[in-house]
């Protein structure tokens, strides 16, 4: 999607995407967010969105989100301040293709449901691979096109040419965001809902 389209769709979406989309994709939040947990220090989560995994970040975590719709943003300040996230340090109106951290910034660097509606994700994750520490990790949660010839990969060519009303590209190939050397993926697992989504951790190389 070009960005022009990315402001226009997610305006659309921002007022109903938490209690659709985003009600019945937690799972991956859980995941990623779990394992940034874990390792502790600073997070990038790329396309915040809404803020909807902002309250599952403990908090010892050090918070920053980045988004390009002013119109999630909001909703994601909103939360912010109701739930009182103290963890968040910093939400800010970003391309993701250019993000304006110097390089090794963050211990992990989140991408959630967000690079089958980046335009160039190929350019995202080389964005990603440089803000994120040697020794670091990327998480991905994301949905890919179902391979081979049977009904799920028809219907996900067929809603190809929709993606500027969807919001998001339903025939994205995994191979797109894998072509980074700095980053080698140490664990994939399918997620629900009913294995749609994919969980990917790739370690920055040292
Ligand atoms: C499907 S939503 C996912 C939001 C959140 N990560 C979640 O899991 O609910 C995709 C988000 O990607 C954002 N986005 C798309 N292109 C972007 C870009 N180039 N830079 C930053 N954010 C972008 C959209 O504005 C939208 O908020």
């Amino acid at each position: 999607m070009e960005l022009e389209a990315v402001a226009k769709s997610y305006a659309r979406w921002a007022p109903v995407y938490d209690r659709t989309f985003g009600a019945v994709t937690h799972a991956g939040r859980r995941r990623a967010t779990g394992f940034a947990n874990a390792v502790g220090g600073t997070v990038l989560e790329v396309g915040v969105g809404t803020g909807l995994a902002l309250p599952f970040y403990a908090a010892h975590m050090k918070v920053t989100g980045i988004d390009f719709s002013e119109d999630m943003l909001a909703k994601a300040q909103e939360k912010v301040a109701a739930q009182k996230l103290g963890h968040v340090k910093e939400l800010r109106q970003m391309d993701a293709r250019e993000l304006d951290f110097p390089d090794a910034s963050f211990d992990s660097v989140c991408a959630m449901h967000i690079l089958s509606v980046v335009p160039e994700p190929e350019r995202v994750m080389t964005e990603m691979a440089r803000v994120c520490k040697p020794g670091g990790h990327v998480l991905v949660v994301n949905h890919f096109a179902a391979e081979g010839k049977g009904f799920m990969a028809r219907l996900e060519r067929a809603a190809a040419p929709l993606s500027d009303l969807l919001g998001w590209h339903s025939d994205f190939s995994r191979a797109r965001i894998l072509g980074d050397a700095r980053l080698e993926l140490v664990e994939e697992d399918g997620l629900p809902p009913m294995g749609m989504m994919t969980y990917l951790r790739l370690r920055r190389r040292d």
